[in-house]
C-alpha cells in the first residue's frame, strides 16, 4: 500500500538533489515533521545517504525532526518582535514547558518553534498556539496563557 510520502515522491519523479528543500517542505507540510522513515525514502528516491540529508535539513531551522505536539506554539522571532522583547518571552516558553525551540515535549503535549514575521508586527511580540494568534505579550501574560495549558494539558 503506498504511503503518503510514497505519492508525494511521485510528483518528483524526475527530482534530482537539487530538488531535496522543496520535497522535505512538502513532507514536512504533508506529515507534520521529517520523519526517519521519510527521510530513508527521500535518501532512496534522490540517491543520496541519509547522512547528507540530514545535514542539510537540520541547517535549515524550518524542519522538525518530531511530530508537533498536542499544543503546537509558533514564537515569533522577526525583527518587530525581537525589539519588543520576544528573546526574554521564547526563554520563559523553554524554562516553563522545560523543552527547547524544535522540539516536543516527552509526554506529546507542547512542541515549540520558531517563526519569522507572522506579518502582525502591530500587535508584537506575537505568537500562535495551533494557529490562534495573541499578540501584545509581555511575561505576565504568557505565563497566564501558560497556566491555562498545562491546566488543559
Ligand atoms: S516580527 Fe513578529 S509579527 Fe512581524
Amino acid at each position: 500500500m503506498k504511503t503518503k510520502i510514497d505519492n508525494l515522491l511521485e510528483k518528483f519523479s524526475h527530482a534530482s538533489a537539487n530538488s531535496l528543500i522543496p520535497i522535505l517542505q512538502d513532507i514536512q507540510d504533508e506529515i507534520g515533521f521529517l520523519s526517519e522513515e521519510a527521510i530513508v525514502q527521500v535518501g532512496k528516491h534522490l540517491d543520496m545517504p541519509t547522512s547528507k540529508i540530514y545535514g542539510l535539513a537540520t541547517f535549515y531551522n524550518q524542519f522538525r525532526f518530531q511530530p508537533r505536539g498536542k499544543y503546537h506554539i509558533q514564537l515569533c522571532h522577526g525583527t518587530s518582535c525581537h525589539v519588543m522583547g520576544a528573546a526574554t518571552l521564547i526563554e520563559l516558553f523553554e524554562k516553563r514547558l522545560k523543552i527547547k525551540t524544535g522540539q516536543t515535549s516527552r509526554n506529546g503535549a507542547y512542541s515549540l518553534e520558531i517563526v519569522p514575521c507572522m506579518g502582525a508586527c502591530a500587535f508584537s511580540p506575537v505568537i500562535s498556539i495551533n494557529g490562534k494568534f495573541y499578540g501584545n505579550l509581555n511575561q505576565q501574560k504568557v505565563e497566564e496563557l501558560l497556566d491555562d495549558l498545562i491546566d488543559n494539558e
